[in-house]
């Protein structure tokens, strides 16, 4: 039987901003195999943000668990936790994150840095900094380039290390269809390529078609397909 790359164990996550309390989260379960490339949609509020940083052990659940290659988030100390995800996991942001007075090309390496010198790939920036369309931005600073670009960048960075898993929230959400293009195909090439898990969210069906299965949230849970009316309006 296939081998669960990184599983979600009825995860809950309460926001309390003031008086209210927002359950973006009530009970999220579903693992997802190695090699997979998985799509999570739903609408805005659903809670797919919420659920990729917990995933990504960027934030702690309320309660629940995230276990990630056999290792449960909950058991791991805060520094253990940090470590595993750097090595295993490239994130790709809502909003890109990248550093502003960094050019691309040091924007995409210090991912490398971090993990240290043993990991430097020449090759492998090249190709995929070619793949992506930027080798002429590389000396462009985040200001410098156009959101599309800016968003092909955190995709290089994401993927530098050649990690494990790609998480990746909303990766073509401010994309034309061109760029949207171009990143859907570098995500599915190296999934392909180097069989990695790949973990996108996203609100466009169309997008979501580039998984091999696709997970539906609607007000923190997980739907059946049918009962998304969004997507059944497509
Ligand atoms: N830091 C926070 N503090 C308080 N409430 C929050 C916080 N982050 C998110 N929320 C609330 O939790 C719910 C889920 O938010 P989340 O960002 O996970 O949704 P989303 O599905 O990613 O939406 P979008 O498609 O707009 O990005 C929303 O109702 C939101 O208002
Ligand atoms: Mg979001």
């Amino acid at each position: 039987m296939a081998e669960a790359f990184i599983e979600a164990r009825d995860l809950r996550k309460t926001y309390h901003v003031g008086k209210i309390e927002v359950q973006a989260l009530r009970g999220i379960s579903f693992s997802v195999q190695k090699g997979e490339f998985v799509s999570v949609v739903g609408p805005s509020g659903s809670g797919k943000s919420t659920l990729f940083y917990l995933l990504g052990g960027l934030t702690r659940a309320d309660s629940g668990s995230v276990v990630l290659d056999g290792d449960d988030f909950a058991t791991l100390s805060d520094a253990e936790r940090t470590r595993k995800r750097k090595r295993k996991i490239g994130f790709v942001f809502q909003k890109f994150n990248l550093l502003p007075t960094l050019d691309a090309r040091s924007n995409i390496l210090i991912a490398q840095e971090i993990l240290g010198n043993g990991h430097r790939d020449p090759a492998h920036f090249d190709r995929i900094t070619g793949l992506l369309g930027l080798t002429k931005r590389l000396g462009h600073r985040p200001a410098e380039l156009s959101g599309g670009e800016q968003q092909r960048v955190a995709l290089a960075r994401a993927l530098i290390n050649k990690p494990a898993i790609v998480l990746a929230d909303e990766p073509t959400g401010n994309l034309d269809s061109k760029n949207s293009d171009v990143v859907l195909r570098m995500l599915r090439q190296s999934n392909q390529e180097l069989g990695q898990t790949v973990l996108m969210i996203t609100h466009n069906p169309e997008a979501a078609r580039y998984g091999d299965r696709i997970i539906h949230m609607r007000d923190g849970e997980i739907v059946r397909p049918e009962d998304d009316p969004q997507w059944v309006a497509h």
